[in-house]
């Protein structure tokens, strides 16, 4: 069965191998740093504005669980800005460096964070018809992002 948390789970280590390019590109490859923080700020728009309509809603529903997805929505506006800080230009290679640094290690901390008790929950939460109507909903939500995208060029 295809779930919409399998998904998620893939663009999380996705996220991370990006990261991990952007690392090694620096002090490289300047040119290129602007194309990958926007290929990489369209993948976690999608994935983060997903999260937070249609999966973090159904945290909030449980008093026990809310705080986790306040948690979590917090932790996507602190992303928002790092990735925000990142598109206005590399600067200085250490600027760039320290950028991608922290960014990676808020990545990570809400990555494991998700995984370990959000998407358990979540999982606790749907019945099997859901994960996969929800991943269907993704999975038509990230292909309008990329006719999108390719339109524009
Ligand atoms: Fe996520
Ligand atoms: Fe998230």
């Amino acid at each position: 069965m295809i779930s919409i948390l399998t998904h998620l789970c893939q663009d999380h280590v996705d996220v991370l191998a990006h990261l991990v390019r952007l690392a090694g590109d620096s002090g490289t490859d300047p040119g290129s740093r602007p194309r990958q923080v926007s290929d990489l700020t369209r993948l976690l728009d999608e994935h983060m504005h997903f999260e937070e309509k249609t999966l973090y809603p159904l945290l909030m529903l449980h008093v026990d669980a809310s705080a986790m997805g306040a948690r979590a929505s917090a932790q996507h506006r602190e992303i928002d800005a790092l990735l925000a800080s990142l598109g206005r230009g590399s600067g200085a290679d250490e600027t760039w460096s320290a950028l991608v640094g922290a960014l990676t290690e808020v990545m990570r901390r809400h990555f494991a964070e998700e995984e370990a008790m959000i998407l358990p929950r979540l999982r606790r939460m749907m019945t099997d018809g859901m994960l996969r109507e929800l991943a269907s909903r993704y999975q038509a939500a990230r292909a309008d992002v990329v006719v999108g995208a390719s339109l524009a060029r």
